[in-house]
């Protein structure tokens, strides 16, 4: 039987903690057939449309905004975690399981009316794309979609992306944390 996306994922029993399955991605990546499957498939929906810039979320989202951007022949902007950016930034927090963190954007990585594909491998909370998205709507950037490998429906992010009037595309579900 023909492999899906899904099917390429590995699951790491109690990892970070006890109870946790962790959806590991790297498995995903390292397959030539897997990782090709994974990029085609998040560009299916986007088909047609504008497309001026791909902005990836580290770690994991700029593994594959990268190589979307690529296909598109688009240019590539991250969102990294505070203090890696070498530039004027802008910076957005937002909630961790256990406190805070805070992701920044160059301030002048994107011009205002262009339109952005965020991309990113797990959907879980939704915090981290949720602030991403306003870094990208900050710089007066539209966010046209949100691409993820991984949906954890049970964890509401899907649902608090599209109650913001997000479009959210996702390859593959797990049910469980
Ligand atoms: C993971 C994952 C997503 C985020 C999803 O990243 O890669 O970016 O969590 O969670 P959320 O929807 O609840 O915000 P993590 O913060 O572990 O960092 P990493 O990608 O740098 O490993
Ligand atoms: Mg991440």
């Amino acid at each position: 039987m023909t492999k899906t996306v899904k099917d390429y994922i590995r699951t790491i029993v109690d990892f970070p903690h006890e109870g946790i399955l962790f959806r590991d991605v790297t498995t995903l990546f390292a397959d030539p057939r897997g990782f090709r499957m994974a990029i085609d498939q998040l560009l299916t929906p986007y088909t047609g449309l504008r497309i001026d810039r791909v902005a990836g979320l580290e770690a994991r989202g700029f593994i594959l905004g990268g190589a979307v951007a690529h296909q598109l022949s688009t240019g590539f902007v991250p969102i990294r975690k505070k203090g890696k950016l070498p530039g004027a930034v802008i910076s957005q927090a937002y909630q961790l399981e256990y406190g805070e963190a805070v992701v920044e954007v160059h301030d002048d990585a994107l011009q205002p009316g262009e339109k952005v594909l965020l991309v990113d491998d797990l959907l879980a909370t939704g915090g981290t794309a949720e602030a991403g998205i306003k870094l990208i709507e900050a710089l007066g950037a539209e966010v046209i979609g949100c691409a993820f490998v991984v949906d954890l429906p049970e964890l509401g992010g899907r649902k608090k992306l599209e109650a913001m009037g997000m479009e959210v595309h996702a390859l593959c579900a797990f049910e469980g944390l």
